[in-house]
């Protein structure tokens, strides 16, 4: 398990990179929004990135990162944290 999930985190890690590349999104935004189509379809279908503010994005992740919690499930670092609000605020209304 440890080691499938480390092969998951080195592809998403090489897919933002691929897409910074593409000069649509800075690194952060493009490291968030593989993060953000990996993480955030666990328990629901993916969001639309525009249906928030920047800083009603920041008050749902935190609250998302509770429902992981509770779920057992790893929440996202900070950095990670960071990279999925940086993509979202960059899409949001
Ligand atoms: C552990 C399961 C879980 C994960 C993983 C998860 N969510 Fe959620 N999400 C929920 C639950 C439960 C709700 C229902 C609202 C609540 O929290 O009571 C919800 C609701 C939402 C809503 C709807 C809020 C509304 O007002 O309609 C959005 C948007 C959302 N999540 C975004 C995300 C994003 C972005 C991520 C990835 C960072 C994420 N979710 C990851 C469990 C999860």
């Amino acid at each position: 398990m440890r080691r499938v999930l480390l092969g998951i985190l080195l592809i998403t890690g090489a897919a933002g990179t691929l897409l910074a590349a593409d000069g649509e999104f800075s690194e952060q935004q493009a490291q968030g929004k593989v993060l953000f189509e990996a993480r955030c379809v666990a328990c629901h279908q993916l969001p639309e990135p525009d249906m928030l503010t920047e800083n009603q994005w920041k008050r749902l992740l935190q609250l998302m990162q509770k429902r992981m919690q509770q779920a057992d499930m790893p929440p996202l670092d900070e950095e990670e944290f960071a990279q999925v609000h940086a993509y979202l605020a960059s899409q949001s209304k």
